[in-house]
């Protein structure tokens, strides 16, 4: 599995296929959804619709990351546009077990996410009940922000608990990632790496997702 997932949120939307296909030749597996409702994050993106949309027009597989309040609502609709993973925020309150499970018996991959101002410790009762941790490296709502540098300690320490937990659960990090930070949060216990602005801004798609991928042994994950 190709640890780039790049993220369509800052994306021009008319020239949205073009680069997706440049994705497709630089065997990309995964593009990252994030989903915004307007009141988890101020800013509003996109739903369900074009998640069908894709899968409908690529062979890409689908990592929806909801940055939203009501999971539970939310959860079904994507299900049955069929992504293939899922993320909501451990900060919603809620039942993060139960929704957890919704996803997975949705066929799904689950994944936990948290804000960089989250303690470790709210996920970390969670660490084998889930297929992957977001690590926010930026406050959610914009493509385009600057990597938070603290991020690579909360990487490093979270990995150590995976580890100690003996769990198989993927670290996957999300903001303001580009090819200088992608080799030291590989060497922190990074696994996946959500990049929008480093890749669609690129001139050259194809020349940048080889400069990332040279950051990191491409683990066949
Ligand atoms: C923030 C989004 C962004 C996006 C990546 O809510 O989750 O982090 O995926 O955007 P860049 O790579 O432009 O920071
Ligand atoms: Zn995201």
């Amino acid at each position: 599995m190709n640890p780039l997932f790049p993220s369509i949120l800052s994306t021009n939307f008319f020239n949205l296929e073009a680069k997706l296909r440049e994705f497709e030749t630089s065997r990309i597996d995964f593009i990252h959804l994030d989903v915004m409702d307007g009141h988890f994050v101020d800013t509003i993106s996109f739903g369900p619709g074009l998640a069908r949309a894709l899968k409908e027009k690529f062979r890409f597989r689908l990592d929806a990351h909801l940055m939203v309040s009501n999971p539970d609502k939310a959860i079904p609709h994507f299900i049955k546009a069929g992504v293939d993973w899922l993320s909501f925020h451990s900060e919603t309150c809620g039942d993060t077990p139960g929704l957890l499970k919704m996803i997975r018996d949705g066929n799904c991959r689950a994944g936990l996410a948290l804000n960089p101002d989250t303690p470790l410790e709210q996920v970390r009762p969670f660490l084998s009940v889930v297929d992957y941790i977001l690590v926010m490296s930026v406050f959610p709502g914009y493509g385009g922000q600057k990597f938070i540098a603290s991020s690579l300690e909360r990487v490093a320490l979270l990995k150590k608990e995976i580890i100690n937990q003996k769990s198989h659960c993927l670290l996957q990090v999300d903001g303001g990632i580009n090819v200088d930070n992608a080799g030291p949060l590989k060497e922190a216990g990074a696994d996946l790496f959500v990049v929008g602005t480093s890749l669609f801004n690129a001139d050259n798609i194809e020349e940048t997702v080889k400069r990332f991928l040279n950051q990191m042994p491409w683990s066949q994950l």
